[in-house]
């Protein structure tokens, strides 16, 4: 068995003698370095933020915030991480140490109380801070944005943390007042080189093991000897489950850096994303070619959890109110399902087959999701939730139509949250397609909308609330296109 060994601060350390379901958060406490806090232990509050080096979107690396409560230890073996620790530089002997310019921003408002949840916004404000594309992104001069500051800063970075008692305008404007990072800043010229490479993983604990293997190929042969072994990519599901269900797998099998399942390819006649890659990272590379996932992706959780997130991990959960099946049902996605007898094709609209049933068979992952090209032209995400960001959806609707000519051509409506899987609203793109974008058409369609589905009761909003949202949702796209205004 190799050793597992993480770089925190720049000092490699061992692993040993982790459990290998011991969060990150956890091994960093235990090792004194309890700047990191513990505030829910389900992704929700971003006490536990730390800086992870990972691959770069646009420089070899980019410091990625994300919550050290969801993750594995064993899951950064081989990799590097900074705490809100690091990034003070100690003075000599006698001297006090110089603070990193997010703390300095940070003491100078008065956006720290209490504190405790203050290393995590350090964490997370750091890794804006570095984001090289930041400078240069400023808000319009007559601050119409109010959600960018003037040095490009901008605030979703900070959507996961939460704060109890400064308030959130003094944390802005420390926000807003950082500069760029100087040359001689070491994280900044850590960004030129690449991040830790993978390192294939055997860390085995009391009988529980934490695998990693280096290709595909390895992967699915290990899952074909292993059938038990969970699966895991970002763990914001699985480190939910293991911290408040107390689910402990015999063996974890680790996907998020297999090369094969991270791949971003634009084709002629689709779109291939890897279901390894994280909805950032699909964010920033696509960069608003695929409008309607431009419109999901900020309603999607926090940027923390957008930094560990995948595509795969949403998919395979096969909960019926995750955010991307509906808007990857719009538009005709398929996904590529591999095991060790080689890959398949399966469409969207086939692959769940009940309440968090699929047709995937045991052994099998999920590669990829291709969308296939040209994109439909008028399309939306409309999700239904509590709170405006950082929220589950009570119902989720996508819309992908071509209107030509004031006549809709085609329509495509996927909905999440009021059945037993994410579904195709059949019926009502039927009562759409053909038929002239107008006022009538619409509300008729909508009066179908609002009858599909089964939804229930829940703690999140009552079937006849989230009826009538279906119908909503088609009249509010109604009033947002042009063609409808027209008509
Ligand atoms: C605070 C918080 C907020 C959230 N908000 C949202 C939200 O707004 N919308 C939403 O939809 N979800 C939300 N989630 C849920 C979660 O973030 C998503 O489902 C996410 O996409 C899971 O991806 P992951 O890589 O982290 O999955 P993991 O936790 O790694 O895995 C989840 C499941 O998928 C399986 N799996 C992972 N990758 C694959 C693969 N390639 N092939 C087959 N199976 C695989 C695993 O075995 C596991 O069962 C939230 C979670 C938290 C903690
Ligand atoms: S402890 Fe709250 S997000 Fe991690
Ligand atoms: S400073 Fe007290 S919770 Fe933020």
């Amino acid at each position: 068995m190799v050793a597992a060994r993480i770089t925190v601060n720049g000092k490699e350390t061992s692993i040993s003698p982790a459990a290998p379901h011991t969060t990150v958060l956890d091994f960093l406490r235990e090792r004194g370095l309890t700047g990191t806090k513990e505030g829910c232990a389900e992704g929700e509050c971003g006490a536990c933020s730390v800086l992870v080096a990972r691959p770069g979107v646009n420089k070899p690396t980019d410091w990625v915030a994300v919550n050290a409560c969801l993750f594995p230890v064993a899951a950064l073996d081989g990799q590097e991480i900074v705490t809100s620790e690091g990034l003070a530089t100690p003075g000599d002997p006698g001297t006090p140490s110089t603070l990193h310019p997010v703390q300095e921003e940070m003491a100078l408002r008065g956006g720290s109380q209490c504190g405790y949840c203050t290393p995590g916004f350090i964490c997370s404000m750091a890794a804006e801070y570095y984001r090289p594309d930041r400078c240069g992104h400023a808000a319009p001069a007559d601050g119409a944005d109010a959600e960018h500051g003037p040095n490009g800063f901008d605030l979703h970075a900070l959507s996961g943390n939460l704060c109890r008692c400064t308030g959130y305008r003094p944390i802005r404007d420390a926000a807003f007042a950082v500069g760029a990072p100087t040359d001689e800043d070491p994280l900044a010229q850590r960004r030129e080189q690449s991040p830790p490479a993978p390192v294939a993983t055997e860390y085995a604990q009391d009988g529980k093991e934490f695998l990693r293997r280096n290709t595909l190929a390895e992967t699915v042969q290990l899952l074909r000897e292993r059938p038990d072994a969970v699966v895991v990519a970002g763990s914001t599901d699985w480190g939910v489950e293991v911290n408040i269900r107390s689910r402990r797998a015999d063996c974890v099998v680790a996907l998020d850096r297999l090369s094969e399942l991270r791949e971003l390819r634009v084709e002629a006649d689709h779109i291939e994303i890897g279901a390894a890659l994280t909805l950032t990272e699909i964010e920033r590379r696509l960069d608003g070619r695929v409008p309607l996932l431009a419109q999901l992706f900020p309603q999607f959780a926090s940027r923390l959890i957008r930094n560990g997130a995948t595509l795969g991990g949403n998919l395979g959960t096969g909960s019926p109110i995750g955010d991307s099946p509906p808007a990857l049902l719009a538009l005709e996605a398929s996904l590529v399902l591999a095991d060790a007898d080689g890959e398949r094709e399966v469409p969207l609209a086939e692959y769940f087959t009940g309440y968090r049933q699929s047709v995937r068979r045991p052994g099998e992952l999920i590669r990829a999701v291709r969308i296939p090209l040209p994109l439909s032209t008028t399309v939306a995400f409309h999700k239904i939730a509590k709170r405006r960001f950082d929220d589950i959806s009570s119902v989720a609707v996508a819309f992908a139509l071509d209107i030509e000519d004031g006549t809709v051509r085609k329509a495509r409506i996927g909905l999440g949250g009021v059945a037993a899987t994410p579904i195709r609203a059949l019926a009502t793109e039927a009562a759409l397609e053909g038929n002239p974008w107008t006022a009538e058409t619409v509300e008729a369609a909508a009066r179908v909308l609002q009858a599909e589905g089964t939804p229930m009761d829940d703690h999140r909003a009552s079937a006849a609330y989230r009826s009538a949202m279906l119908g909503q949702s088609l009249l509010k796209l109604s009033a947002q296109t042009t063609e409808a205004v027209s008509s």
